[in-house]
């Protein structure tokens, strides 16, 4: 059974990646429906939250539903993170967790996300000084190192551990591969097979498959895995890790009926959440996974993406639905 400080995520957790621009309520709350233990907000800039920037204050909204639920905070200024503790401590999330891991150049060049990686007795600091100033657990997302010739994640691992950081998720890649090549868990399995761990160890980076999370567990022995990029547009693969880890069987994709009722609900809390015009406007993003397969879709996903009143998109469902009622998705 995995723990998060006194938070109970159960055996092997999946747990939602921090995606930008993804991640935010509604679609955390359909993953959770889908069998998602423990879910993250989208990266919080910490000079954006102490600034009281509107773009960045309300990711901080949470939903009671989506519980457990960590909100990620980036940053490399000591006094910006803590007062940004002490904003997201107030807005009642269960974890905070740390981006250390971010890629981009703008994040990095500033020393934060996965620039700290180049400064490691400042990401102890850091993460001393965040725990020491909440009574939430602070978790840790980053990766193996900066480049393939400084991975010391066994050590950094070991030395969040011991400053009281709670857990940690680590993407099996550096830096400087970006989002390329194949994700490495070798090095994963190595901070969990180290002695002195006893926090959860998180692998995270190309689970995107059923079996591929069967061998995160079993082969590397990891203690739970972080879903991205395979859930983005398929809250559903939650769901179908679960029922394969139970059975060993693929669970029949969702049929037309759920995807429309998720891309349906999924806008409709947009609405609630953001009002009419964001809400339309951001949910675009997601409808084209939602309806992947289906041929000749052109038509009604361009519907879907340029309509600007929620009647017409919630219409065009309706029509997907009727036009594409024999498609057998596989
Ligand atoms: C669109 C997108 C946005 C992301 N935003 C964040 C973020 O805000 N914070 C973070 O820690 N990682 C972020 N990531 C990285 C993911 O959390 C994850 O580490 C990475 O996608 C590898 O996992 P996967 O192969 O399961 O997608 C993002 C990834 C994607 C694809």
């Amino acid at each position: 059974m995995a723990k998060i400080g006194d938070i109970d995520v159960g055996e092997f957790p999946l747990l939602l990646a921090p995606m930008e621009d993804v991640s935010d309520p509604p679609f955390r709350a359909l993953c959770k429906e889908q069998g998602a233990d423990v879910v993250y907000t989208e990266f919080i800039s910490s000079e954006g939250l102490i600034r009281d920037a509107a773009k960045s204050v309300i990711k901080l909204d949470i939903y009671e539903k989506e519980r457990p639920v960590g909100i990620q905070i980036f940053g490399a200024n000591m006094d910006s993170m803590l007062q940004s503790v002490d904003i997201v401590t107030a807005s009642k999330p269960d974890i905070i967790d740390i981006n250390f891991g971010c890629p981009v150049k703008k994040v990095v060049s500033k020393g934060a996300g996965a620039g700290i990686l180049k400064d490691i007795d400042l990401m102890v600091k850091l993460t001393k000084a965040m725990v020491e100033r909440t009574h939430l657990p602070v978790t840790v997302k980053t990766r193996l190192g900066w480049d393939h010739d400084s991975i010391k994640i066994v050590e950094v691992a070991e030395r969040l551990q011991d400053v009281g950081c709670k857990a940690i998720s680590i993407h099996g890649r550096t830096r400087a591969q970006m989002y390329k090549g194949n994700a490495d868990w070798r090095p994963i399995a190595e901070v969990k097979n180290n002695p002195r761990m006893h926090i959860p160890v998180f692998g995270n980076g190309d689970v995107n498959t059923p079996e591929r999370a069967v061998e995160m567990r079993d082969q590397y022995g990891l203690d739970g895995a972080m879903i991205g990029r395979a859930s983005i547009g398929y809250p559903w693969f939650f769901r179908e890790v679960k029922h394969y880890f139970e059975t060993g069987e693929h669970l029949a994709p969702p049929t037309l009926q759920e995807r429309v009722e998720a891309a349906k609900r999924h806008l409709q809390m947009s609405i609630d959440w953001k009002g009419e015009k964001l809400g339309v406007f951001e949910t675009r993003r997601h409808y084209t996974n939602y309806f992947k397969g289906i041929p000749h879709f052109k038509e009604y996903r361009t519907k879907m993406v340029t309509s600007d009143h929620s009647a017409d998109v919630f219409a065009t469902f309706d029509e997907v639905l009727e036009r594409f009622a024999d498609f057998q998705f596989v």
